[in-house]
């Protein structure tokens, strides 16, 4: 194996897109970052724009191609890791999409999906989700139904869905490929996770033409070659995974019962069940967590829409704080008992209670109540949730004792504290901090045959720090108990 070669991952997220080069032990080699605009047209609308997303990739990709080459580096192949659910449709003849991405955290569909929910049941059955505007397939009808002239032309097979993995994909080969892997294919309520198809009664349901769809592809595939004059020569692409897919592999967590936790924009906990796709009784998702050789991964999933997002609205929505750093320190300097809670509602509530009009809602406030009680409750808020989520699992029989984290927030060691104090669990943090990117290129790898197989990746990793719970019991549980009354107010103002 030479030291030499190098894998680009390219992370697309949901607030910047991201390139870095690894090597194959996963040392980070080069890194290039870019954040683009979101676009808030109307009450529950999140918008991006495909183009900025598309320059955003090729500069960032340029950039750590070029510093991976400085440092003697050769890139063998490319991973790609994206937001999930996100939705595009472009012309396949002049290759422009037809309107913006519809972003995941998007509420327009909500009423629609609420017109259909006696389907719920079937539609859980076959995919493993719930009926949410969350999942691509109202996103697409919306689309097809909204943007003049998309009916037809899709109609005719001249348009072209993807999620945001399958569009770059499209793009980087030059229009060659168009294809998606089985994890973000498991992200559209579209995608019958059981048969790994596309599903007739499901494109019915949504009235989706099936012309539109992508290929569906594993997880460790031959995705097509980036076309020559992008990068210089043609690199292979070879892994692609969801983002939370790819966190999960990035993780190693590739043995039935490990739980990985990030908190990105969002935060995503994901459970590897094995062969087994486990259904849940208590709203928690089924999804795809990895296919490799013919061998379907299948993961539990929870999903809470804010989590950073929740910081980032401190910073840049109401000004409360200039820094996302600044928010641990504002954390420590209050006690447990200061009152204050958030139920970050800001894009509906996600798992465990899935109401698509929730908004978010602060509690407690006093005379007294001063931007280090925001900053709290806003980290509080995603533990809180997470325990939700733990919950959930336990209610579906599933009780984990440790619980693998990674994302930007848990940089902040009081978070990682306060959340192993709430779970009453071990809290793991990785040296490795980049798992969802690193998920990608180790798929990439795997493909390409620079990894023996999932043993030789996971002897790459690394544990940076544990923590495990100190609380006090009672003081806990009159936190618990006071996050559920707010809960509770919350969804009952939204009804
Ligand atoms: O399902 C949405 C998820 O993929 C977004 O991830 O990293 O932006 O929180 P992130």
């Amino acid at each position: 194996m030479s030291t030499k070669s190098g894998i680009l991952s390219i992370d697309q997220g949901t607030t910047s897109t991201r390139a870095i080069v690894f090597a194959l032990d996963g040392t980070k080699i080069a890194s290039a970052q870019k954040e683009f605009t979101q676009f808030y047209p109307y009450n529950g609308w999140v918008e991006h724009d495909p183009e900025e997303i598309w320059k955003t990739t090729v500069e960032t990709c340029k950039s750590a191609l070029h510093q991976a080459q400085e440092k003697g580096v050769r890139v063998v192949g490319i991973g790609i890791t994206n937001q999930r659910e996100t939705t595009l449709v472009w012309n396949r003849e002049t290759g422009k999409p037809i309107y913006n991405a519809i972003v995941w955290q998007d509420r327009r569909t909500a009423a629609f999906c609420n017109s259909i929910k006696e389907q719920e049941e079937l539609v859980a059955s076959k995919t493993g989700l719930l009926l949410d505007p969350y999942f691509s397939a109202s996103k697409i009808k919306w689309l097809l139904d909204e943007i003049d002239g998309a009916r037809e032309l899709a109609n005719q097979g001249k348009l072209a869905f993807g999620t945001i993995d399958s569009f770059l994909i499209w793009r980087l080969t030059g229009g060659i490929s168009h294809v998606t892997d089985m994890t973000n294919a498991s992200r559209t309520n579209l995608y019958n996770i059981h048969t790994l198809c596309w599903d007739e009664a499901l494109l019915s349901l949504f009235d989706i033409p099936s012309s539109v769809l992508p290929k569906v592809l594993e997880s460790a595939d031959d995705f097509g070659h980036t076309k020559a004059s992008l990068f210089g020569r043609a690199i292979p692409i070879a892994g692609v995974a969801g983002d939370q897919q790819a966190a999960l592999f990035g993780q190693c967590c590739f043995s039935q019962g490990d739980l990985k936790s990030t908190y990105g924009t969002g935060c995503f906990a994901l459970l590897n069940t094995g062969s087994k796709a486990l259904q849940s009784k208590h709203k928690l998702l089924t999804t795809i967590g990895y296919t490799i050789n013919g061998e379907t991964t299948y993961a539990l999933e929870g999903s809470i829409f804010t989590a950073g997002a929740n910081i980032q609205w401190l910073r840049d929505g109401i000004g409360v704080i200039t820094e996302a750093k600044e928010s641990q320190a504002l954390a420590e300097s209050l006690d447990y008992d200061h009152g204050v809670f958030l139920v970050p509602g800001f894009a509906g509530l996600g798992a465990p209670q899935w109401d698509p009009e929730a908004r978010a809602s602060l509690y407690g406030m006093t005379r007294d109540t001063s931007q280090a009680h925001f900053a709290r409750a806003a980290l509080e808020a995603v533990c809180y949730q997470t325990y939700d989520l733990q919950q959930a699992m336990a209610s579906d029989g599933i009780c984990s004792s440790k619980v693998l984290v990674d994302g930007g927030m848990v940089a902040n060691d009081w978070l990682c504290q306060f959340l192993s104090d709430i779970l009453q669990v071990e809290i793991e943090r990785p040296e490795n901090m980049e798992t969802t990117a690193i998920g990608a290129a180790y798929l990439a790898g795997l493909q390409l045959g620079l990894y023996r197989d999932l043993s030789d990746i996971a002897s790459h990793k690394k544990i940076a720090k544990r923590f495990t719970p100190s609380i006090d019991k009672d003081v806990r549980q009159k936190l618990l108990t006071k996050w559920q009354k707010a809960v509770d107010s919350t969804l009952a103002f939204s009804r």
